[in-house]
């Protein structure tokens, strides 16, 4: 079966490397077309073909769509791919929180595919890292408290923010005028922003904070978790990095949950500490697997342990995580949009 994909947000961070993941992990598709905003539209990608408007008659006959172009838009034509019969894999915070549709991590819930009807949810980036490790735990000991601070970095919002950082750190480095931040509240470079995200309605929480918290329940399926998050922003491009401290039901070692993490799927230790071996951001980068290190006892808690988790945020945090649920949609032979029960 080869399929007619289309990649919504193509011209993005995420879709920028979506378009390369999929060539890269050989999906079977016999055509795959790009779209974007209609600044963009006509942009020749390399490659891949012309930039392509969204519109009513460009958007049929898709097997599959791949959105990253923002919630609004995901709002707007998701559902309309998916009246077309194509099935949609959208890697907005639009539709995560829905309960009638699967957010799934290929490692973690890709059983919820099953239940799919057109659209499926690719979760937040922080909160995929933090699954793929948390997921073996769950298993083995279960988890009753999770408290996580991230350090994420700037490719999370997207190409804007990129070049923000890259033109701020040019003028602080230059000793020219630091040019007026567009992206951020405060400038990034050489800085950390101490609330990733946006507050919202006089929340004290960002909403960054909040999806992490209410799409790790979801994901993995223990609303009784208790989750407490600080989301931070680092001057750093590619990879966020998390401390976490995981509270388990049952005792467990640290050299236990290095062996279960050695063995699961997406995930590589790396845990050295006497030579100074732990994951960066930097380790991070290019790699579709999730770092993990700092595996250690919580001195202030008989079943709590602390460790620090990797992970490039374009790849495992968006683009490889969406090309794996088109790949397990299409082994479990689910490329397919259910017809509707009637009303
Ligand atoms: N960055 C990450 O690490 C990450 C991780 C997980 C999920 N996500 C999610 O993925 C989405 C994209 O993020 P990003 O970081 O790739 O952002 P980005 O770099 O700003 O890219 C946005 C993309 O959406 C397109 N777009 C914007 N408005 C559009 C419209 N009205 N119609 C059609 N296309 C439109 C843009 O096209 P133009 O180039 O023409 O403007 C561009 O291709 C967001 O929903 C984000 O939350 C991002």
């Amino acid at each position: 079966m080869n399929y007619r994909v289309a990649v919504v947000g193509a011209t993005g961070a995420v879709g920028t490397v979506m378009l390369a993941k999929l060539r890269e992990r050989g999906f079977p598709a016999r055509e795959i077309v790009p779209f974007a905003s209609e600044r963009s539209v006509g942009r020749e990608l390399e490659g891949v073909g012309t930039v392509q408007p969204l519109s009513e008659e460009t958007i049929q006959g898709f097997d599959i769509a791949i959105f990253s172009a923002g919630a609004t838009t995901s709002g707007e034509w998701a559902p309309r791919f998916v009246d077309a019969g194509c099935v949609v894999v959208d890697n907005s915070s639009r539709f995560r929180r829905d309960e009638e549709i699967p957010l799934v991590v290929s490692e973690v819930n890709p059983h919820a595919l099953e239940r799919h009807r057109g659209l499926i949810a690719n979760p937040n980036c922080s909160t995929m890292q933090l699954m793929v490790v948390l997921k073996p735990i769950l298993d083995a000991a279960g988890i009753e408290r999770l408290i996580v601070s991230t350090y994420q970095s700037v490719s999370g919002t997207g190409v804007r923010a990129v070049d923000e950082l890259k033109e701020q750190t040019h003028a602080e480095l230059h000793g020219m005028p630091l040019p007026e931040p567009q992206v951020y509240p405060h400038p990034i470079a050489f800085n950390v922003l101490g609330g990733a995200g946006n507050f919202k309605d006089g929340d004290d929480y960002t909403d960054e904070e909040r999806k992490m918290m209410h799409e790790t329940r979801k994901i993995l399926e223990a609303p009784d978790i208790g989750i407490s998050v600080t989301c931070a922003r680092v001057p750093v491009i590619s990879s966020h990095s998390e401390s976490v401290n995981v509270q388990t039901r049952e005792p467990i070692e640290p050299d236990a949950v290095r062996e279960l993490l050695r063995r699961s799927p997406g995930t590589e230790v790396v845990d050295d500490p006497a030579r100074n071996g732990y994951p960066t951001a930097r380790a991070g980068a290019g790699r579709d697997e999730v770092l993990v290190g700092r595996i250690r006892r919580d001195p202030s808690h008989p079943r709590a342990l602390n460790m620090w988790v990797v992970s490039d945020n374009l790849l495992k945090g968006a683009a490889t995580n969406a090309v794996q649920i088109a790949e397990a949609l299409h082994e479990r032979e689910l490329v397919r949009v259910p017809a509707r029960q009637a009303a």
